[in-house]
């Protein structure tokens, strides 16, 4: 088994940084408040474009969220950096194509090997991927929210499972 860690630090990654990894990091981060790990768990985002950064979650996302009481407002886009790779112990990454710019970008085999795709750790999901719902409608930022509550569960698990009997 693998050794206990002091923390677990996750990064979600998405293509803008402004819909999908800024929402699954407000899920995460109230999931991981409310199980009394905020010091233990490290969560941030980021978008592996340069085209948001700065800017805060969509305005569509933002207001789905609030609805079922996650605050987003004061979120950041910023870009993937190489050094991600050592700062954080797992990169989550949204769809297949942020899991392939992902695996470009890491500078060796064991920082490839940190990155994982977010619905692997989803229950009773058939789909593999988060899907981008920025050109679609409501139901699109409903759809995500669904996704990234249930994965977001099992990541908690595993990040439970890392910190071991610390944990
Ligand atoms: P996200 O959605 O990857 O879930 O943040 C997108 C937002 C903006 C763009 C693409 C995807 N864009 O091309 O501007």
């Amino acid at each position: 088994m693998a050794k206990p860690s002091q923390r677990v630090r996750i990064l979600f990654v998405c293509l803008g940084n402004i819909c999908r990894s800024p929402t699954a990091e407000g899920v995460f981060r109230t999931l991981v408040e409310s199980a009394g790990l905020s010091d233990r768990i490290e969560i941030d985002s980021a978008g592996t474009g340069h085209w948001h950064i700065g800017n805060p979650p969509d305005r569509r996302s933002q207001q789905h969220a609030v609805r079922r009481g996650y605050d987003l407002s004061g979120l950041r886009g910023r870009q993937v950096d190489v050094e991600d790779f050592a700062r954080f112990d797992l990169l989550i990454a949204m769809d297949g194509s942020n899991q392939a710019d992902l695996s470009r970008m890491a500078p060796d085999s064991a920082a490839r090997a940190r990155i994982r795709l977010l619905l692997e750790f989803a229950d009773g999901v058939h789909e593999t991927e988060v899907p981008d719902p920025y050109t679609g409608g409501a139901a699109g930022f409903e759809h995500v929210l669904d996704l990234v509550e249930n994965a977001c569960a099992g990541l908690l698990d595993e990040a439970r499972r890392r910190l071991g009997g610390t944990g």
